[in-house]
């Protein structure tokens, strides 16, 4: 019979028997699947494994902090967190397209984590192994035939190859499914901060700020963002929601606030149900829930007074705006 308890110990003992005496590193990207892969990981070679988290400056708010916590402080995790937000949103700096931002970002991430390993690799003498979380779903997915929306959008995730490093992969999660995953974290005492997270795209706000992404509008964006995600877990909704999040639009129109006109920003929220993310139906957030995120969002961010609901399902439109 399969149990959560059972799978841990079988998987720990075959990664220490695999890794021996090696070296393995490990991207964080803050998610359940690399989380959940990477404290099996430790739970089995402990310090042999180093996992790395970079900020790529369109995390959300906090989150650069909050991994850190729960992963390095809380969970024992030997974990180096690079700050490299100066550096993406400078090769983001006046780029619209919204294929070239995600090509920005994907590039800059796999150098920025291949200079890592490289100087991980120089101190431990060598790294043999990256574990990665894939699940069986993305097993499926990659050994079939694309389907339409991989084409449409060109996705990165953070576990990308450093391929001048010609490191073994070790993928504890690949015969699992997501409620798996999420039990055998919860099996391992991860925190349901980690485990019940809504997917997050490895591109991260930036497909949520339309045009340009500049050092500001990234900041309004995680206000607006985490006031919408506050108050869908105030209503209990998180849990229930396959996605739910703020999107920046640069569209400027006039409001008027006390007695001051304003000429501000607009913020479109966005809530979808769905089972793989391939197609999804808009989520009918109840008025109240979203009377409550609009006010705060009008009252609570400088340089927002406008908030409208996206009602459009997947297809014809996509999950992420961009
Ligand atoms: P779309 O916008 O294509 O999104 O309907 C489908 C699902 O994929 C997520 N997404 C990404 N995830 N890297 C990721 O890891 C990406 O580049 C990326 N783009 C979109 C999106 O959040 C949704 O869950």
């Amino acid at each position: 019979d399969w149990t959560p308890a059972h799978f841990v110990e079988t998987t720990v003992t075959a990664i220490r028997e695999k890794v021996g005496t090696g070296h393995v590193i490990c991207a964080l990207s803050g998610g359940v699947d690399s989380s959940v892969a990477a404290v099996l990981v430790h739970k089995a070679i402990g310090k042999q494994l180093t996992c790395v988290f970079v900020n790529n400056g369109v995390l959300r708010k906090n989150e650069f902090q909050k991994v850190q916590e729960n992963l390095r402080d809380k969970l024992g995790l030997n974990l180096v967190a690079v700050d490299a937000s100066e550096r993406f949103l400078s090769k983001l700096a006046g780029v619209t397209d919204p294929e070239k931002k995600r090509k920005i970002i994907g590039n800059e991430f796999i150098a920025v984590f291949d200079d890592e390993a490289h100087r991980i690799s120089q101190e431990t003498g060598g790294v043999d192994w990256l574990v990665q979380g894939t699940l069986y779903p993305d097993v499926i997915e990659s050994s079939s035939v694309k389907g339409p929306s991989q084409t449409i959008k060109s996705h990165h995730n953070v576990g990308g190859l450093p391929e001048t490093m010609k490191l073994k992969l070790i993928e504890p999660l690949r015969d699992l499914f997501k409620d798996e995953v999420r039990r055998i974290g919860r099996d391992m005492g991860m925190p349901e901060d980690i485990l019940g997270r809504q997917p997050f795209p490895g591109p991260g706000l930036a497909v949520r700020i339309l045009g340009e992404i500049t050092p500001d509008r990234v900041a309004l964006l995680q206000e607006a963002d985490d006031i919408v995600v506050a108050e869908i877990k105030a209503a209990g909704l998180y849990t229930k929601i396959w996605q739910s999040f703020a999107v920046l639009l640069p569209v400027m129109s006039v409001g008027v606030m006390g007695d001051q006109r304003t000429y501000a920003y607009t913020a479109a929220i966005r809530a979808v149900h769905s089972e793989d993310g391939m197609t999804a139906d808009w989520t009918p957030l109840p008025y109240e829930v979203l009377k409550r995120i609009s006010s705060r969002i009008v009252n609570e961010v400088r340089g927002i007074n406008r908030v409208v609901y996206d009602i459009t399902s997947k297809p014809p439109g996509t999950i992420e705006w961009e």
